[in-house]
C-alpha cells in the first residue's frame, strides 16, 4: 500500500495539471522547422531559447537561456534550486554528459529520516528543509557555458531577468498546480507571502526577488550562488527551518563531466545519461531485453507488446533498485548490466501464457568484484549540435521551501536516496545499499536525457519528467519512432504504460485502449487504469529524412515547440 501511495503521489502531481487530457484526440503532427528548434515545457522558454539560436547562438547558449527561463516561468520544476543532467552531441559527432545533480549535505547520515524505532518518518525526506540536497543547476549552466558557450552569459540570462520582473501569464494547468500546493507551501515555510493566494488562469505572475537574484548571478557569476549573497539567503532560510545545508556545502559543490551510456540497437546508436542517473543503463537493459523478440511484429500497444515491455521493465527495475547508486561511492557492475547475454538470460523465465510475479524476480545474479516535478527540453541548433536536458526539483516545487529573499524554490532531491533499504520513496521506488544516504553522495536518478544517431547522423533528441516513469516514457517513444515509424508528435501523443517491478502493477494512462485488459488480467497481470491521468511529459525533436526537424511537444502539459 505504501509503495502504491508513493507512486500515486507523483501521478497525482500530474493529475493536478492534466485531468482533462485525452491523449487519443491529441495532435499527431508536430511543428516542422527547417533548421533549429527548442521543445520545452513552456512556450515562453522555448521562444527565449529560439531567440538565442536566431542570434547565431549555439545549442548550448540556447540551453542556458531556456533553462533559466524555465526557472522563472515553470517554477514547479524549472529551477536554480535543483539539479540536472545534460547529454550532448556536437555537429562533429562528439558526445558527452554533464552531471549537476544535487548532493547530500555534509551533515547527512544514513538514518536521518528514521524515527527511534527505525521507521521512516513520513514526509521528512520530501517536505521542508531536511529534504533539500545541495543544488547543482547554476554550477551546471556555468560549466556548460565555459566549455561550449559562444554568447556572453549576460545575454543568455537577460530575457529571464526581464520575464521575472515583468511577469508571465499563468496557464490553467499551472494555476491548478499552484493552488494545489498552497497548503504544502505553508507547512514548509515560516512565512509565505508570495504564493499565499488563489491563482487563476490569465493572472500575471511577477517574481521581482528572482529578477534580483538572476541579476546578481549575471553580475557576479557562479560564485554568487555558491558563496555570495544568494548562498547566504539559502543557508539563512534553511537554518531557520531546521535544515542542515551550510555555506561549506555550497562552496564545495562541483559538477562532473561523465561519459554517457552509449549502445547500439539495430542501426541506431543511443546516447543517454550515465550514473548517478539510472536512465541510460536501464534504457540499455530494456533494449537488450527486448532485442531478441523483434518487437515490431506485435502491433503497437497490443497485448503482446504490453507483455514484452512489462516483463522487461520488471526485471530492469529490480536491477535498478539493487545495483545502482552514485558511481563515486559504489561500484556498479556496468559491464554485466550492459551485456547482451545477461539481459537475454534475464528474460528466459518469461512466458507469453502467464505474468511473472514481481515476487519471483530479484536483481540479476552478478558477481561484484570488490575494489564496490522535473522538466525536460530538447534543442537542435542550425549548426547541427544537439542537447537533451532534464532538470528537476524532484517533487512539484521541490521541498516547497521557498527562499523568499531570493525568489526561488529548493529541491527535495534527498528523497531520491534510500531513506531505508527496501523502503519505497515517493515514486514507489525501492533502493538498496548502493543508494543509501551518505554525506556528499549524489542520489540515484531516473532522468533520461537521450540522443539517438542513425548511420552516424543525428536522428532524435528526447527526454521526459515523471520520476520512475521517465525511463519507460523515453523507451516507448524511441520504440514508437524507430520500430513503429511514428512521427515525433504522433509518438509523444500516443498513450503510455509503465511497470517498475515494485509495486507489481501495470499503470496505464486513462487514454489507453482497454481492449487487452481482460486477457492480461487472466494471465496474472495486475492493472491500474484508474490512478494515472498521464505518464511523463515527453519533449522531443526528430530529424526527418529530408533533414527538416519535427517537434514533439507533450500535449499533456503546456509544452511547446518553437523553431525556424
Ligand atoms: O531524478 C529523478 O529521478 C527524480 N528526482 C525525478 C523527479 C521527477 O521527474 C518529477 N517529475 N515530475
Amino acid at each position: 500500500m505504501m509503495k502504491k501511495l508513493g507512486l500515486l503521489f507523483i501521478i497525482s502531481l500530474f493529475l493536478v495539471q492534466c485531468k482533462e487530457s485525452k491523449v487519443k484526440d491529441l495532435p499527431v503532427k508536430g511543428l516542422i522547422a527547417e533548421s533549429a528548434m527548442v521543445v520545452s515545457a513552456r512556450n515562453e522558454a522555448s521562444a527565449i531559447g529560439v531567440a538565442i539560436l536566431k542570434k547565431g547562438g549555439n545549442a548550448f547558449d540556447a540551453m542556458i537561456a531556456t533553462d533559466l527561463a524555465l526557472a522563472v516561468v515553470h517554477p514547479a520544476a524549472g529551477n536554480i534550486g535543483g539539479g540536472g543532467f545534460t547529454v550532448f552531441r556536437t555537429n562533429e559527432g562528439l558526445t558527452g554528459a554533464l552531471d549537476y545533480r544535487e548532493k547530500a549535505p555534509l551533515a547527512a547520515h544514513r538514518d536521518m529520516y528514521l524515527d527511534e524505532d527505525g521507521k521512516v518518518v513520513p514526509g521528512k525526506s520530501t517536505l521542508g528543509a531536511l529534504a533539500v540536497g545541495v543544488p547543482g543547476t547554476i554550477a551546471g549552466l556555468f560549466e556548460i557555458h565555459k566549455k561550449f558557450g559562444s554568447l556572453p552569459f549576460s545575454e543568455l540570462i537577460q530575457p529571464s531577468i526581464d520575464m521575472a520582473r515583468n511577469g508571465f501569464v499563468v496557464t490553467k494547468k499551472q494555476a491548478r498546480g499552484l493552488n494545489y500546493y498552497r497548503e504544502a507551501f505553508k507547512i514548509a515555510n515560516q512565512r509565505v507571502i508570495y504564493f499565499d493566494r488563489e491563482w487563476n488562469e490569465g493572472d500575471t505572475l511577477k517574481n521581482p526577488n528572482m529578477a534580483l537574484t538572476l541579476e546578481r548571478i549575471r553580475d557576479h557569476g557562479r560564485e554568487e550562488f555558491y558563496s555570495g549573497r544568494t548562498a547566504d539567503m539559502i543557508v539563512d532560510c534553511l537554518q531557520g527551518l531546521g535544515g542542515i545545508i551550510t555555506k561549506e556545502d555550497l562552496s564545495k559543490y562541483k559538477t562532473v563531466w561523465r561519459d554517457p551510456v552509449e549502445f547500439e540497437y539495430k542501426e541506431y546508436k543511443i546516447i543517454s545519461m550515465s550514473p548517478p542517473s539510472s536512465g541510460g543503463i536501464c534504457l540499455e537493459e530494456l533494449f537488450k531485453s527486448i532485442d531478441p523478440y523483434d518487437i515490431a511484429q506485435y502491433p503497437h500497444n497490443s497485448e503482446q507488446y504490453i507483455q514484452l515491455i512489462t516483463e522487461a521493465e520488471r526485471r530492469v527495475y529490480a536491477d535498478r533498485a539493487y545495483f545502482l547508486g552514485d558511481p563515486d561511492f559504489v561500484k556498479i557492475p556496468m559491464d554485466s548490466l550492459k551485456s547482451r547475454f545477461y539481459n537475454k538470460n534475464r528474460m528466459l523465465n518469461f512466458t507469453w501464457e502467464q505474468a511473472t510475479p514481481s515476487s519471483a524476480i530479484s536483481h540479476g545474479n552478478i558477481e561484484i568484484i570488490e575494489s564496490n516535478e522535473t522538466t525536460h527540453y530538447s534543442i537542435i541548433d542550425t549548426y547541427g549540435n544537439a542537447v537533451a536536458v532534464t532538470t528537476t526539483l524532484n517533487g512539484g516545487y521541490g521541498s516547497k521551501v521557498y527562499v523568499e529573499d531570493g525568489g526561488f524554490f529548493l529541491n527535495n532531491e534527498m528523497d531520491d536516496l534510500s531513506a531505508k533499504v527496501g523502503s519505497p520513496n515517493m515514486f514507489g521506488l525501492v533502493g538498496a545499499e548502493a543508494n543509501s544516504i551518505a554525506p556528499e553522495k549524489r542520489m540515484l536518478s531516473s532522468m533520461t536525457p537521450t540522443i539517438i544517431e542513425k548511420g552516424g547522423k543525428l536522428k532524435m533528441v528526447v527526454g521526459s519528467p515523471g520520476g520512475s516513469t521517465i525511463i519507460t516514457s523515453v523507451f516507448q517513444n524511441i520504440l514508437n519512432v524507430i520500430e513503429f515509424d511514428m512521427g515525433m508528435q504522433e509518438s509523444v501523443s500516443s498513450s503510455r504504460f509503465h511497470h517498475q517491478w515494485l509495486p507489481d502493477l501495470i499503470y496505464f494512462e486513462h487514454s489507453f485502449d482497454t481492449v487487452s485488459f481482460a486477457s492480461l488480467r487472466k494471465k496474472g497481470y495486475i492493472i491500474d487504469h484508474e490512478d494515472y491521468g498521464s505518464i511523463g511529459r515527453v519533449d522531443a525533436i526528430l530529424v526527418m529524412p529530408d533533414g527538416r526537424l519535427e517537434g514533439g511537444a507533450d500535449p499533456r502539459g503546456d509544452d511547446s515547440a518553437v523553431g525556424f
